[in-house]
C-alpha cells in the first residue's frame, strides 16, 4: 500500500455546496475568459495543464502542488497495468477529475468510475474526461457519479464490483474510509490514500 501525505490548509469537511471562493486554492489564469451561455448566465473557464494534458478545475479543489502525488498514483497504475494486463481504477474523491483524466489517459486504464460527493463538480468533471472516448456496455471507460465514498465503496462491494486500484484523496485524515475501503478493493490491488491537511493511515511522519 502507498501512502503519501501532502501537508496543505484545507476547506472543512465535506460539503455538498461548492468551495467559496475565498477557500479555493486554484489560480486563476490571466487568460481565463467569459462563455456566455444560452440562458444568458456564464461560466469562467480556468484551463490547467498537468503533464500535458489540458483541464479545466472553476470551483473545485484543485493544487498543482500534488502533482507529484498525482503522478505516484498514475505510476503504480501504469505499473500495474503492464503486470495484471488489466485496471479497473475508482476515483472516490475526484474533485475535478485530474486524477480519473490521467489514469484514463496515462495508465491506460480499461474504466474509471470519477466520484465527487459534490454533484456542483459534474459539469467540469464531464468536460475534462470528454477527450477520452467515453465507450459504452462493456466496453465503456469511465462513468461519473456523485455519492458519499463509504456509500460508493459499499455498493461496489454488495454488488462486487471489485477495483484494481482505489484512489482516496479526502479533507483530512481518511480513517474513515478504510473500513469500507477494504472490501472494495480486488486481492492483490491497490490502495492510494492521500490526506489534505491530515496524517495518512500509512502513519508516515518523517519529523518523529
Ligand atoms: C482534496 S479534494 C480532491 C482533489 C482531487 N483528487 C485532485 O487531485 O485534484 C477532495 C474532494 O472530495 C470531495 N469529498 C469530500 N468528502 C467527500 C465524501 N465523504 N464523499 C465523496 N466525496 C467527498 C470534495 O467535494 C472534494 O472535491
Amino acid at each position: 500500500m502507498l501512502t503519501v501525505t501532502p501537508k496543505t490548509p484545507s476547506p472543512s469537511p465535506f460539503l455538498h455546496e461548492p468551495l467559496p471562493k475565498s477557500q479555493n486554492p486554484n489560480p486563476k489564469p490571466s487568460n481565463s475568459h467569459q462563455i456566455h451561455c444560452f440562458n444568458g448566465s456564464y461560466h469562467k473557464p480556468t484551463y490547467q495543464t498537468e503533464r500535458g494534458l489540458q483541464f479545466e478545475t472553476e470551483d473545485t479543489f484543485f493544487r498543482h502542488e500534488s502533482a507529484t502525488g498525482r503522478d505516484l498514483g498514475v505510476l503504480s497504475a501504469a505499473l500495474y497495468k503492464q503486470s495484471k494486463q488489466q485496471l479497473r481504477v475508482l476515483d472516490v474523491m475526484c474533485g475535478c477529475g485530474i486524477r480519473s483524466l490521467r489514469y484514463l489517459a496515462e495508465a491506460k486504464a480499461d474504466f474509471v468510475m470519477a466520484n465527487d460527493g459534490n454533484d456542483a463538480h459534474r459539469r467540469v468533471i464531464l468536460g475534462n474526461l470528454k477527450s477520452i472516448e467515453r465507450g459504452s456496455g462493456d466496453e465503456k471507460r469511465w462513468v461519473v457519479t456523485h455519492f458519499d465514498a463509504n456509500r460508493v465503496l459499499s455498493e461496489c462491494y454488495l454488488k462486487r464490483e471489485f477495483f484494481d486500484l482505489i484512489d482516496i484523496d479526502s479533507f483530512g485524515s481518511d480513517s474513515s474510509f478504510l473500513r469500507t475501503v477494504f472490501n472494495a478493493v480486488k486481492r492483490d490491488g491497490l490502495l492510494y490514500l492521500t490526506s489534505t491537511d491530515g496524517y495518512s493511515s500509512g502513519g508516515h511522519r518523517p519529523n518523529k
